[in-house]
């Protein structure tokens, strides 16, 4: 059983849920008409058929080695005895308190310097601005995914297929992405995707779901808003209708898109290859309200994660990481290295207009 937890804050800081009360959250359609017969000739194609695609070589290998050459360094800036060489210290104890093993939202790491340098890579943020056919974009504060293979955590992990969009939201209007940094295969750590399910959300909650009741559920108080977890049985109520679990390969550079219906989770890594990743999303600043962009400030300015979501759901993440009960030594609360703050980085946390 893990040992690292995550606690809401109380105090100073705005509660969970404070900046959940505003805005479009229940837009009952897709934000953006997209013509259907239309023929793109690239992964728009297969992105809007499947509501998901993975695109080739978005970095070069050389610039996603760098990426994992920079997390490396963040993991062992912690001198918790983390040794990319040597799996023996690859064990909750030698890393930071994440998520899932690998998940990583705490010690300000969605502000870091590489955090905002991939968040604007020019290749990564046109794939957002092809996707939603606008330049004007903001991007949500969202974690990146260091997963070094955990033997202690083998017999503990199970898998939890849910979507990052509450029920209640009907249509597109917000797109997952992923950006992968170190070779991912068959038997590592990795992206599970349900193919085809996102076109399947109406139809699966035309009628009241329940949730899957998981271990990994977060406490009822940490009110997430845009997450649904799934139970075995929804998973074999989209395979009946022809969907399928596909396990995203990935070399480094390369970029997979879901549409935030879609059903997922994580594979848990077999091999000896520690995961690099980076969750990303972008959607257009119009979807935003004052008070989101308001909320999102806030959120920069103070070093907060956020939701996968751009434009709502601002919900600051203000959790301590929690190591046996109690709050983790090495907790700190502003980058190590503090993100150069360009015109486009303000432009993406909403700060600046276009
Ligand atoms: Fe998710």
């Amino acid at each position: 059983m893990s040992t690292t937890t995550t606690t809401t804050e109380t105090k100073a800081v705005p509660k969970a849920g404070e900046y959940m009360t505003f805005g479009t959250q229940y837009e009952t359609k897709d934000l953006i008409d997209f013509d259907s017969s239309k023929v793109y000739g690239d992964w728009r194609d297969d992105f809007h058929k499947y509501g998901c695609t993975l695109i080739k070589g978005v970095l070069s290998k050389e610039r996603a080695q760098y990426y994992v050459n920079k997390q490396l360094a963040w993991l062992q800036s912690f001198n918790l005895g983390f040794d990319p060489n040597d799996q023996s210290t690859w064990k909750a104890e030698h890393l930071p308190v994440s998520f899932k093993g690998g998940m990583m939202f705490s010690y300000a790491v969605t502000h870091e310097k590489m955090a905002w340098e991939a968040r604007t890579e020019p290749a990564i943020v046109d794939i957002f601005e092809k996707l939603w056919e606008t330049p004007e974009l903001i991007a949500s504060f969202d974690g990146l995914n260091i997963f070094p293979p955990q033997k202690d955590l083998a017999k503990s992990w199970t898998p939890w297929p849910h979507c990052d969009q509450n029920p209640e939201r009907k249509g597109m209007q917000a797109v997952q992405g992923l950006i992968n940094f170190a070779p991912n295969g068959e038997n590592d750590g990795g992206l599970v995707l349900m193919k085809g399910s996102a076109k399947l959300f109406n139809e699966f909650f035309a009628r009241e779901r329940e949730q899957g009741d998981h271990e990994d559920a977060p406490p009822p108080e940490i009110k997430f808003m845009d997450l649904f977890l799934f139970n075995k049985r929804d998973v074999k109520w989209f395979e009946d209708r022809g969907c399928e679990l596909v396990k995203i390969n990935m070399e480094p550079g390369d970029f997979v898109l879901w549409d935030s219906r879609t059903m997922h989770y994580a594979k848990f890594p077999e091999g000896d290859q520690i995961r690099h990743a980076q969750y990303i999303c972008m959607t257009p600043r119009k979807f935003a309200t004052e008070e989101a962009l308001e909320a999102k400030k806030f959120c920069f300015e103070n070093y907060y994660g956020t939701t996968h979501w751009p434009h709502c759901n601002v919900r600051p993440s203000t959790e301590k990481p929690m190591r046996n009960g109690e709050v983790c030594p090495a907790y700190r609360t502003e980058p190590i290295e503090k993100p150069v703050v360009t015109d486009k980085v303000l432009q993406l946390a909403g700060i600046k207009e276009y």
